[in-house]
Formats: structure tokens, sequence, C-alpha cells
């Protein structure tokens, strides 16, 4: 005779999760649950849910790294319970974070001695690399102002409409105006005489992108240093420049050394840079270098004091990570100058790649530069039928992420599909994407032949054309309701 036997549920070493209670409920998502689960079970349901977001080197969406070395992720998971701020008990990961600032700052021209020490810190990312870099800004402003028994409540930035969502949090948390030179057909970057048009005494900078998060577009900071520097001479100001090269400061350093972005341009006193974008790290690192010690006001500076040195901490939160700093330090002794130059260069490569198919199927505008950060964006020549909103969608079911999104005042006309070329995204993926996105045209193409071949089919079944013709309405409506959506989108949902 065979006995049945039950089972204890909690035996968890004769149950697979998926035989146990554990998949059969539902989790909770408002409040903490009274009772522990085993943590085999926590790690099922939570990798299985998490299997429902995008595949992150899918992700054309994002400039932010994906992919590393394994002997890195090694590095990283090795000191992932490492809280940076305990310098004094982890001196090592501190110095590594100074030959990281240091590096930088010797890969943007910074005027230091061959072994001096530069002026800079880690930050999260370049959002916090531009609070920190324009509360100095605002700061010395003050204190020039305020020395010189002027008004100090008003201050401002100049920059171009393009800007990310990080500089118009800057303006609002910080209450400083956001003055902003508005955009053009076919000219998607501050223009520098419109901005310096704008400068005025209260302006604090002017802060110029290197690489437009739109359209990865270089604006022009020499021009812009040489304008400023003739209205500073005729009115007697000293409005520095800020660049935020969150993606082109690892890349212009690289392929087009020759281009002064950088702190040879007399103005530049500040530079952001994402380690986690083209710096190719992992999310959560980014760089802020001064030019000099006088750029950064020591009253902004908290010392801490950590073997017998001195340690200058300026971050807004105190306890972060300590992986992705090693992680950058990794990266930059590992791959040196010369990786870094090769794996620029083959992204650009498969940049021009992706933008020669787009350009073979004839459907589309190339509103990226070739020679900025290695990005494609690219809108429909022809929007009677389609939209690029549709065609961001459709290549979804192909496991592809491309954003579309409007541009800003005063080309918010203007409608981009965007394709960032990472280090990860290889020949064989661009040539894949420009075939899918084929597929993508020629099923959209097929669309208003479907409705004509049910518009014959209605009227056979005896439906009026007026009937059909309100079925178009109807389509085109929801369309342009979509793109309304997106258009009244403010920057604060904008690409990254
Ligand atoms: C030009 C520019 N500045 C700043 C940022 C913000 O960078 P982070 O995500 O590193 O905070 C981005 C992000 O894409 C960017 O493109």
């Amino acid at each position: 005779m065979v006995l049945s036997k039950a089972v204890s549920e909690s035996d968890a070493s004769l149950h697979s999760t998926f035989a146990s209670r554990y998949v059969r409920t539902c989790l909770p998502r408002f409040k903490m649950p009274d009772n522990s689960i085993p943590k085999e079970a926590a790690y099922q349901i939570i990798n299985d849910e998490l299997m429902l977001d995008g595949n992150p080197r899918l992700n054309l969406a994002s400039f932010v790294t994906t992919w590393m070395e394994p002997e890195c992720d090694k590095l990283i998971m090795s000191s992932i319970n490492k809280n940076y701020v305990d310098m004094d008990e982890y001196p090592v990961t501190t110095e590594l974070q100074n030959r990281c600032v240091n590096m930088i700052a010797h890969l943007f021209n910074a005027p230091l001695g061959e072994t001096e020490t530069a002026v800079g810190v880690g930050t999260v990312g370049s959002s916090e690399a531009i609070m920190l870099a324009g509360l100095a800004f605002k700061r010395r402003w003050q204190n020039k102002m305020r020395e010189q028994g002027k008004p100090f409540d008003k201050p401002n930035i100049v920059t171009g409409a393009n800007v990310q969502v990080c500089w118009e949090k800057f303006a609002r948390y910080f209450e400083v105006e956001l003055k902003e030179v508005k955009l053009r057909d076919d000219y998607y970057v501050m223009d520098p005489e419109k901005a310096v048009e704008m400068v005025d005494e209260n302006t604090i900078c002017v802060a110029a992108i290197l690489g437009s998060t739109l359209n990865g577009e270089f604006e022009d900071v020499k021009r812009l240093n040489d304008l400023l520097v003739e209205k500073n001479a005729e009115t007697g100001w000293d409005t520095p420049i800020h660049v935020d090269a969150a993606s082109g400061g690892f890349i212009a350093p690289f392929i087009y050394p020759e281009l002064e972005w950088d702190f040879r341009l007399p103005l530049v006193k500040s530079i952001n840079v994402s380690g986690h974008k083209y710096g190719l790290v992992y999310a959560g690192i980014g760089w802020v270098i001064w030019r000099n010690k006088e750029d950064l006001p020591d009253e902004l500076i908290f010392h801490i004091n950590y073997l017998g040195a001195d340690q200058p901490t300026f971050t807004l939160n105190f306890s972060k990570g300590s992986s992705q700093i090693i992680a950058q330090y990794y990266q930059l002794i590992r791959l040196g100058f010369e990786g870094y130059k090769s794996i620029m260069e083959n992204c650009q490569e498969n940049a021009m790649v992706l933008k020669e198919g787009l350009e073979k199927t004839g459907r589309f505008n190339i509103i990226s530069k070739d020679n900025g950060v290695p990005l494609v964006a690219f809108s429909l020549k022809d929007h009677n039928q389609h939209t690029e909103f549709e065609i961001s969608d459709m290549l979804r079911r192909f496991g592809w992420i491309v954003p579309a999104y409007t541009m800003p005042p005063d080309a918010q006309h203007v409608t981009v599909l965007r394709v960032v070329v990472r280090e990860d995204f290889s020949r064989t993926l661009a040539d894949r994407l420009v075939v899918d996105i084929s597929k993508v045209l020629h099923e959209l193409d097929t669309l208003p032949a479907r409705l004509s071949a049910k518009k014959t089919v209605s009227e056979e079944n005896g439906m009026s054309v007026a009937a059909v013709d309100a079925e178009h309405e109807v389509t085109r409506k929801i369309t342009d309701a979509w793109r309304k959506f997106v258009l009244d989108k403010k920057k604060t949902q904008g690409v990254c």
C-alpha cells in the first residue's frame, strides 16, 4: 500500500518555489508583510517580475553604460558594501577617486603641473555635478556683487532651450532664473551670439553643452568664449562658462582632440561629465572639475581630516557607494587613452552605419551631426500617414527601445526618434535595427492599404463612404491626441 505523505511547505530543501504557496498569493504592494518568506522564494518572485522590464542592452534611449567587463563586475561586487564617505576606513577608495579627478582634469586640459592635484569631485551623476558647479558660480557671483555693494538676489544662468532637465532642477531648487535661448528650425543647439546678447550683470554663468541630449550636437564653446571675452571687456563683467560635457566629455578628447571646448578656453571655469555615460561605468557616477581652487568658493567645502591629510568634501549627499568610483578607475587604467579612443571610434563608425541605413530607406531626415555624440536622431520626411511615435511603439515588438520626443521651443513642431550608440551596440545590431525599422515602415505602409481594403469591404457590406471617412478621422484624431500628449509633457519627462 502506498501511503501519500504531506510535505511541510516550510521544507525549502524539498520544495521548488513554484510548488509553494508563494507563487499563489499576491505580493504586498502597500504594507510590509507580517511574516517572512524564504530567501529562494523572495529571489524567484522578484527576479521573475523584473523579467518584464526592458532589456538594458536594447535600450537605445539611454546614454548610460549597460555592459562592463566581468573583471570589473567582480571589483564592483566586492566593494558593494563600502560607504564612500567613510574615508578614514577606506582611504584607498578615496585615493582612487582623487586619481580619477586628476586624470579627468588632465584630459580636459586643466592648467595643472604634471604632479599637481586637480580640483574636482566624484558625484552620483552629471545632475549632482551640475548642482555643485551651479552653486559655486552662484556663491562667487553673490560674493562679488556684495563686495561691490550691488543687489545679489536675482541671479540668472543663460543656456539653450535644449538643456537637460537637471538645469531646470538646479534653477528651481536653488532659485536661479534660467534664461533659455530658443531653438529654431534646423538649429537645435544654443546660438552663441544670442546667448551672449542675453547675458547681463546678474548672469552667474553661461552653460554650454558638449553633446546636446536631444541630437548629440556639440555646441560651439570656442565661439561662445570669444564673444563673451569681448562682452566682458566692454562691460567690465567677468561672466564665466560652464561646460555640460555629460556625454561629450569622454568623446571629444579621444576623437576630436583639436576641438577647443575645455579648459584651453580661458572663460571655462568648470566642466561636468557623466562617468556612467561614455566614461563606460554603470549608472551612479559623474564628475565635476574646476579650473582652479579660486573657482570653488571655500565656504562651500567641508573639510574632513583623514590620516593627517585635509580631505575637502563638496557633495549633496553624504553616504554613497564606492563601487562606481572603483569601476571608473578600472576603466581609466584598463583602457587607457588608446582603449577609450578605439571604443569611441567604433561607436562613431556604427552610428554612421546606422545613419546610412536610415538614409537609404529614403524616409527620414537626419537631425544629428556626424561629429557629435555617436547617436542618430532622425525624423520622418512625411507625416501624412504616420508619426515617429508609432514607429517607436512598433519597434518595441522587436525588443528595441527607441524614444520619440518633440524638440523644445521654438522647434516644438519637430519630432525625432533617437538611437544612442553605446560601446555594446555592435555593427550587427546596427544592421539588424535598420532591418527592423524597415519592417516597421513596411507594416505601417500597409495600414492605409488595409483601411482602403476595409473601405471596399465596408462598402460591399453596405457601410457608407461617410462612415468609412469618419473612421479615418478617428484614426487621425488618435494620432493627433498622442502627439499633443507628448507635446504637452514638460522636460521633466525628458530623455536622458
Ligand atoms: C547634456 C546632459 N546633461 C546632464 C545630464 C544628466 O546626467 P546624469 O544622468 O548623469 O545626471 C544628461 C543626461 O542625459 C545630459 O544629456
